[in-house]
């Protein structure tokens, strides 16, 4: 059994990935060009944002998204800890600061509550506090319309960190368009994947949409004239090929992802109790980037070992907060920072999850799962 069964999907699209691969061949266009422009289009036209700019890759996206703000060093960005690394590792690579706000242990992502405090907080020690980066988990937004309210009146900009949750619903809108800036990712083993790197940055305003065109080709206005630093951050054909002939699927992959969350969490709740499937909020949809479950009592790593012994794949989003992480230990924030992060760090178990997984295997997961509540 595969945790994301790529190959599955493979066979199922393969007439019209490999056509589709063979035509960016056919053209030698590979860096940007009419590919990525028409992914680009489809894309925004799907999600309602006015532009759609083709990165190298979520973080790329997200690092763009915040040169393209002008982010300073010493300035700060207020975020999550229980997410990944790439959320926090941008706004230090800018020299910038990331200020962590504990999660709301429901739906893991940022507690709003704490937002308020954490933000008058830095607000009265002076800090120049300049967006929020909030980040829609495992395929659910995050409190958007409170997180946009609180940051307009604070002045401050809002980036969605959706890689995990392209196609999720949110009061009836699109996930990537809800604040200022969102990014997604096509890591292959998202939701909508490439076969390699890739990203999408969305926004309704064409100054950020401009400067980030922009700062994808090395700060380029002209051919070979570099208004100011950037990065090669360019979404490849290839990839946006793939992607856009993966796309004409996607809504039926949604479907499929949710009918096998459904049953997941059905089969979960009738032979293993003790164990938390994954709560979706009101007005809201999950596309299940990944379908995480809570194992509580100290037994989640002994229950992967069980797994792994059966031969079932799982995975853990993540073993380790962004603060305790050595890469952020300048910080000086050790553990009990932020305990509902720590703890969904020590309980969360991801399971195999892709449209094509059949109830059988399912059945064999959960089956498995509860001998192994029962024997460790
Ligand atoms: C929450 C989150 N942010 C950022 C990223 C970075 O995306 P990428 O791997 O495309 O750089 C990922 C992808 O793994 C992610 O899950």
């Amino acid at each position: 059994m595969k945790f994301v069964d790529l190959g599955r999907q493979y066979q199922r699209y393969k007439e019209k990935i490999d056509p589709a691969i063979q035509e960016v061949i056919n053209g030698s266009q590979f860096i940007l060009g009419k590919t990525v422009e028409e992914l680009e289009t489809a894309l925004a036209a799907y999600v309602g944002t006015d532009y759609a700019v083709g990165v190298g890759s979520g973080t790329d996206g997200l690092l763009l998204a915040l040169m393209a703000m002008h982010l300073k060093p010493g300035e700060e960005v207020i975020t999550t800890p229980f997410t990944f690394i790439a959320t926090a590792e941008v706004i230090a690579l800018l020299k910038a600061r990331p200020v962590f706000v504990d999660i709301d242990p429901k739906n893991f992502d940022i507690d709003l509550d704490r937002l308020q405090d954490t933000l008058a907080t830095r607000q009265k020690a002076g800090a120049k506090v300049r967006a929020i980066l909030p980040v829609s988990l495992y395929g659910q937004c995050a409190d958007m319309d409170e997180i946009n309210e609180i940051a307009a009146e604070a002045g401050l900009v809002v980036i969605e960190d959706a890689c995990q949750s392209f196609g999720a619903r949110y009061k009836g809108r699109m996930s990537c368009g809800l604040s200022d800036i969102g990014i997604t990712s096509f890591f292959p083993s998202k939701p909508l994947g490439a076969y390699g790197d890739g990203g999408m940055v969305f926004t309704d305003s064409p100054e950020t949409a401009e400067r980030i065109r922009c700062l994808r080709v090395h700060g380029q206005k002209a051919r070979y004239r570099h208004e100011e630093i950037g990065i090669n951050g360019r979404l490849d054909a290839i990839q946006a090929a793939v992607v856009l002939a993966k796309f004409a699927y996607f809504e039926e992959e949604l479907r499929a992802r949710q009918e096998v969350a459904c049953h997941y969490t059905e089969l979960i709740g009738r032979i293993i109790p003790e164990i938390q499937p994954p709560m979706t909020m009101p007005e809201r949809t999950n596309v299940y980037a990944q379908y995480t479950v809570r194992i509580p009592g100290g037994l989640r790593d002994q229950v992967a070992s069980f797994l792994k012994r059966e031969g079932i794949p799982t995975a853990i989003h993540y073993p380790v907060p962004i603060h305790m992480q050595p890469a952020f230990k300048d910080l000086g924030l050790g553990a009990g920072s932020f305990p509902e992060a720590e703890k969904a760090a020590g309980e969360v178990l991801s399971l195999p999850m892709h449209a094509f997984i059949t109830s059988e295997e399912q059945e064999i997961v959960v089956n498995a799962l509860s001998r192994a509540i029962k024997e460790t």
